[in-house]
């Protein structure tokens, strides 16, 4: 009997798993060690504790394009071309490194600017225009930063706009309290459920990134409701987590898709972009 017939023969008993047991150990060791090579590099390198920061994949960018391409119905390479734009702006890379070097917190900080999915947002508000973004949950106010330079890029063609941040920190939003970006910013320190209620202005873009529990970010979008502009844009941080927001469109007659991330070399899995509209 050949090797191949063998091999046939084998996989119709039971002794086929154990017969394929080095191959199956062999690729899930392969994996392993690399995600274990790159944790550990991490961990020596990166002084992050939590809302991780990392570039994303060149096929995770590719897709991403293709994403916003879709949800805002525009060409593909004008997407490209913003996602270029947040990416080459250095005044505010500038101002962001500069930033965290004096913060009080920059012992737990990367001092390499990395937007990660934040560079989706950013096209998202350039391809939109929107008069009013509201953001939940700051941070340190990397996401309000690319969001308020979206904002000013379009005040220079002659689209205003401004951001209202939201976060129950009152320590949040370091990054966003300096000049142009400030500008452009509203930080409203208290629980963002009480934040939108108290909003005075139709919100032309939300975007979800506060508490993660499935329930707070429910509340979040039935709290918004009432408040958005029509044709307003939903999105959400949690995507990859929950399946809050496609609920919500479904129940209110929205269209909805998602996006996960791929980081590059970093061990996060990485979160997503969820929209409705
Ligand atoms: C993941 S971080 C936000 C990340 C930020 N959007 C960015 O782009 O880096 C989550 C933030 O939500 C805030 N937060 C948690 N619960 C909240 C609540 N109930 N209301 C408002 N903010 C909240 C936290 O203080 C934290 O700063």
């Amino acid at each position: 009997m050949d090797a191949t017939k063998l091999r046939r023969a084998i996989a119709r008993t039971r002794l086929a798993p154990v017969a394929a047991f080095p191959k199956r150990l062999a690729s899930v060791a392969r994996h392993d060690s690399k995600v274990l090579r790159t944790s550990a590099r991490w961990l020596v390198t990166s002084r992050e504790h939590h809302n991780y920061t990392y570039e994303l994949t060149t096929l995770s960018r590719h897709h991403l394009a293709w994403f916003v391409s879709v949800v805002c119905d525009l060409p593909v390479k004008q997407v490209r071309g913003y996602l270029a734009e947040i990416e080459s702006d250095d005044a505010l890379r500038r101002h962001i490194e500069h930033a965290t070097a004096r913060a009080a917190r920059r012992g737990l900080a990367d001092r390499k600017v990395r937007y990660a999915r934040r560079i989706g947002w950013y096209a998202i508000v350039r391809a939109t225009r929107p008069s009013h973004v509201v953001e939940t949950g700051v941070d340190k106010g990397l996401g309000s930063c690319v969001l308020a330079s979206a904002l000013l890029r379009n005040a220079d063609e002659g689209h205003p706009g401004r951001l209202t941040s939201l976060d129950i920190n009152p320590e949040a939003g370091y990054l966003a309290r300096t000049a142009p970006w400030s500008e452009v910013v509203d930080l409203v320190i208290g629980d963002s459920i009480a934040s939108i209620a108290a909003l005075d202005r139709p919100v032309d873009l939300f975007l979800h990134d506060s508490d993660h529990s499935r329930a707070h970010e429910k509340r979040e979008f039935e709290a918004v409701e009432s408040k958005l502009a029509p044709g307003a844009i939903l999105l959400t941080d949690n995507v990859t987590a929950t399946n809050v927001l496609a609920e919500h469109a479904e129940r209110t007659g929205r269209r909805f898709l998602a996006y996960r991330e791929t980081p590059a070399d970093h061990w996060y899995p990485g979160d997503g972009i969820g929209v409705a509209w």
